[in-house]
């Protein structure tokens, strides 16, 4: 009898035994009397041959890109001259239709569609090597962030994202209709995991938030993968330290889980070296001024920022290639950054905040200290227009048992746009969540 392997098992262990695997046909190369296929399951490809009565022109017409197949057959190791993907061939000696599929398929999505195309048929496209590969790449990526806290003595949260307050301001909350009451799709967990510090000490959420951002950008999405940490009794300096130790690990951890599908979407990758360049709101704008990168103002003339200017992305991103290795730009001025942030003992002008930035993308990670004194939050509620009877759960962490403390909020897709290099966010989603579409 044959042994049932998953195409990832198949290997030159199984060599001239007789296996069963059961799979999607990739790809079909028919030469009349014998035909390659290339078959998929999700764990890997492996390389197929069929030939004799196995071809007969009644039944070929059913090896379709997409059926799912039985087949059954020896695993050989091909001449080395012959690549295999995991080393061996399958020849086959039978094969039953499992599921069919259908000759429009190639008509459907092919080298002409255009990008709506492409992802009205997402389902579709998915199954294809390089986007099934990042689906893979991502699953990996959230097991390494994980082991990451995991071995660092995380705890993983999992707060509600049906919310009634708001953290990073209002322009880009979704509203929901709570039983008459408004409600919000969360923008970020963070508050909720601010509340579980006396609970857990050091602990983590990957949560999907969700931001009305209007923008067409190629690194915006409406609702995203939101990888939050919160810690008690850290200082600014060790909140950039645990950052760059996370970024550096889990690429570390990604990259010896599997090289080669790593190299296969981005064969440039290499881990960033520690430690990441640190650079000051106010040194950026100087930066600016120095190298030419210029605000444009609305009639289109290009003037020098000034302090207190936000850096838009355009700006930020060209910066950020010059220098061509990970920022944290630090000590953004308070105006311009969310109403819990902690100023900076030498300036409280400043708040002690910080975005991380990655050639290519931009901003990935944003994070900051916050403000621990209960007075300090209550003026900085007040002077953001927001009503503090809602927010007293949050108003108590600083009522019984107060702690110095950060944390941060790393965008996953953002992330995996960086590591694989993608032109374009929505490459890196399962199903994007952009200002244009919600389907499928
Ligand atoms: O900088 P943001 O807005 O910070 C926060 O939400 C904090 N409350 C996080 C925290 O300290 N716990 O968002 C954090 C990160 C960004 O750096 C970016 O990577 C990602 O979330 N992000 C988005 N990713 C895709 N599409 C969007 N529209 C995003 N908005 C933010
Ligand atoms: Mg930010």
């Amino acid at each position: 009898t044959a042994k049932k392997l998953k195409i990832r098992e198949c290997s030159p262990k199984f060599a001239n035994q007789r296996v069963e695997v059961y799979a999607w046909i990739h790809h079909n190369r028919n030469q009349k009397k014998i035909v390659f296929l290339e078959l998929r399951d999700g764990t890997g490809f492996l390389q197929c041959v069929l030939a004799g009565d196995l071809v007969h022109p009644s039944i070929v017409d059913k090896l379709l890109r997409e059926a799912t197949i039985k087949i059954v057959g020896t695993l050989v190791v091909p001449p080395p001259d012959k690549k295999c993907p995991g080393g061996v061939e399958l020849q086959a000696d039978y094969w039953e239709l499992i599921g069919s599929s259908d000759p429009d398929l190639e008509g459907i999505i092919n080298q002409e569609s255009n990008v709506d195309q492409l992802f009205d048929q997402r389902h579709i496209m998915m199954r294809g090597t390089r986007a099934s590969s990042i689906m893979k790449i991502r699953s990996l990526c959230l097991f390494a962030f994980r082991q990451h806290f995991f071995e660092n003595h995380y705890m993983e949260v999992t707060p509600p994202t049906l919310v009634n307050t708001f953290c990073e301001g209002g322009s880009e909350l979704f509203t929901v209709d709570y039983f008459g009451k408004p409600a919000y799709l969360t923008q970020s967990s963070q508050l909720y995991l601010e509340t579980l510090l006396p609970v857990l000490g050091d602990n983590f959420t990957i949560t999907q938030s969700y931001r009305a951002e209007k923008a067409r950008t190629r690194r915006h999405l409406t609702e995203f993968l939101h990888l939050e940490a919160e810690c008690p009794f850290i200082t600014y300096e060790e909140l950039q330290d645990r950052i760059e130790f996370l970024v550096v690990d889990v690429c570390e951890k990604l990259y010896k889980m599997d090289p080669e599908l790593i190299l296969s979407v981005n064969p440039e990758f290499k881990v960033p070296k520690r430690p990441f360049m640190r650079m000051n709101y106010s040194d950026a704008i100087e930066y600016c001024k120095k190298n030419g990168i210029q605000k444009k103002l609305e009639d289109g003339t290009e003037v020098d920022f000034e302090f207190g200017d936000d850096i838009p992305e355009a700006q930020e991103r060209k910066m950020n290639d010059q220098i061509g290795e990970p920022i944290f730009l630090c000590r953004f001025p308070a105006e311009m950054k969310a109403f819990y942030m902690a100023r900076c003992p030498e300036d409280r002008t400043l708040t002690e905040s910080l975005d991380l930035l990655m050639p290519g993308v931009g901003e990935i990670v944003g994070g900051s200290m916050r403000i621990s004194d209960f007075n300090e939050l209550v003026t900085a509620y007040k002077k953001a227009g927001l009503d503090t009877e809602e927010y007293y759960w949050f108003t108590d962490q600083r009522k019984y048992g107060t702690t110095p403390h950060g944390g941060y909020g790393l965008g996953i897709e953002r992330f995996l746009t960086w590591l694989l290099k993608e032109e374009h966010i929505r490459n890196v989603c399962v199903y994007q969540r952009t200002k244009d579409r919600i389907t499928p």
